[in-house]
């Protein structure tokens, strides 16, 4: 392995389409399974306006200038781009995408587009959504319309994000879009997400051989509250609930024969060979990596009786212990660090690129109009600091996007948890650089 002093390494920032854009009908977008979960009364704010960055864009690119970044991780909006999923190209979806990936190169950003952040079109949603397996069909077309449109200036894509929390919160919890709340369900949408990673991943490098391509994958790193066997025994099962399912298909490991075996016995899929992979498919999963994108926030304790949930440690909200942010997520750097050295040993990928990494503070503007928010800024220079031993351990690590560029729309807590480096004024859209985004620019310029 070369050293990390001579490979490029990207200090970027990360947003996705639904959290900030806004303009839920406007340039001929069409409903994703958002809008209509907001309609239903699911989300303490719906994706109307968002951060307005639709009509913003420019001001927010010069942000991102501003504050040094050599990358910008975005997302596309299928139904801004295919407003049926498939079908007819909405020309105006492309030509915004167009202004903005132009814009970044402009301004010496590279683009790290986001294939799929969640905003599945409602279209698609009604013909099955990600339990109907054709979808992968229409996410190869999506996936062709894209590099067609971008490949000459986009070189880094990410299929698709988080799968974990795309198919077990919106289709087994139903805390998230779609809200359905059905286990077979779930592993099924699953697979099809999987599915839909590898087709696009030979397509993409098919269609243009000097792009890289990679996924998103959140991890939950778990440990057991003690060494008793129960708890160890259900700390196994929860890693492989939340993170092995995932991993092992996309590095060729096909899923893990143990969760299969408890998926059975427990009548979630139908028997050791669950109906919905079929031949072929774990070959079309396991498409070659140019970089695993590690989304990382918190780690886990898991004691013998323990719920399949990702529900937070404590409840969200402003008072929280110090170890704690504002989501109620447990503030762990060395799980991190502990993390990368665990892929690099399992999976050997080829680069690792911290696709997500921050913290939610609600810390706002003072008398002075600067928000202080220090609490954000131990939180990231203690995850910095756990990348860079990682690196210094041997871990592949090539980059580094901080979540997020602005407060924005957090899902169904809407603006109540923020997220950025940047304060939004939701009333007035005015951007103010807290002291996490200065502080962040001298860390990443190395001043
Ligand atoms: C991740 C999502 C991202 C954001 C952060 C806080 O799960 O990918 O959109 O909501 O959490």
């Amino acid at each position: 392995m070369t050293g990390w002093a001579i490979r490029p390494f990207t200090w970027g920032a990360a947003t996705s389409a639904f959290q900030i854009e806004g303009a839920r009908n406007e340039g001929g977008k069409a409903d994703s399974i958002w809008d209509r979960f907001s309609d239903l009364g699911r989300m303490a704010t719906g994706g109307e306006r968002a951060c307005d960055h639709y009509h913003r864009w420019e001001e927010d690119l010069d942000l991102l200038a501003d504050l040094g970044v050599g990358g910008y991780r975005f997302s596309v909006a299928w139904a801004r781009v295919l407003p049926d999923g498939d079908g007819e190209v909405n020309p105006q979806g492309l030509a915004f995408y167009r202004r903005l990936v132009e814009g970044m190169v402009d301004r010496d950003i590279q683009p790290f587009l986001t294939l799929y952040h969640w905003d599945l079109p409602q279209a698609l949603q009604d013909r099955g959504g990600w339990s109907n397996r054709e979808i992968t069909e229409s996410f190869a077309g999506y996936a062709r319309v894209l590099v067609d449109g971008f490949g000459d200036v986009v070189k880094d894509w990410i299929t698709i994000n988080e799968p974990w929390v795309a198919s077990f919160l919106g289709h087994m919890e139903g805390v998230f879009a779609p809200g359905i709340q059905d286990w077979p369900t779930a592993l099924r949408a699953a697979h099809h997400m999987l599915l839909a990673h590898g087709r696009a991943t030979s397509l993409i490098k098919e269609a243009d051989p000097q792009a890289r391509v990679g996924i998103a994958i959140d991890c939950r790193p778990a440990k057991p509250a003690s060494s008793d066997e129960a708890d160890v025994d259900a700390t196994r099962h929860f890693d492989g609930f939340r993170n092995r399912w995932f991993f092992d298909p996309v590095f060729g490991r096909g899923y893990p024969a143990d969760m299969v075996g408890s998926y059975a016995r427990m009548g979630r899929i139908d028997g050791l060979n669950p109906d919905f992979v079929v031949d072929g498919d774990l070959e079309t999963i396991a498409a070659p990596l140019d970089f695993l994108g590690l989304n990382y926030y918190t780690t886990t304790e898991v004691s013998a009786g323990f719920e399949e949930t990702d529900a937070p440690l404590r409840p969200p909200g402003p008072d929280q212990p110090d170890d704690t942010t504002e989501m109620g997520w447990l503030i762990d750097p060395d799980g991190l660090r502990d993390y990368l050295m665990y892929l690099t040993e399992r999976y050997e990928p080829a680069s690792i690129m911290i696709t997500e990494n921050g913290a939610s503070y609600s810390t706002g503007p003072g008398p002075s109009g600067e928000v202080d928010d220090v609490k954000r800024i131990g939180y990231l220079d203690s995850h910095i600091g756990a990348v860079l031993e990682a690196i210094d351990r041997g871990a592949p690590v090539d980059g580094y996007f901080v979540w997020s560029l602005l407060d924005n729309l957090e899902w169904v807590a809407g603006f109540s948890q923020r997220f950025g480096l940047v304060w939004v004024d939701f009333d007035t859209m005015e951007r103010i650089p807290k002291r996490s985004f200065y502080w962040y620019r001298d860390r990443i310029t190395g001043i």
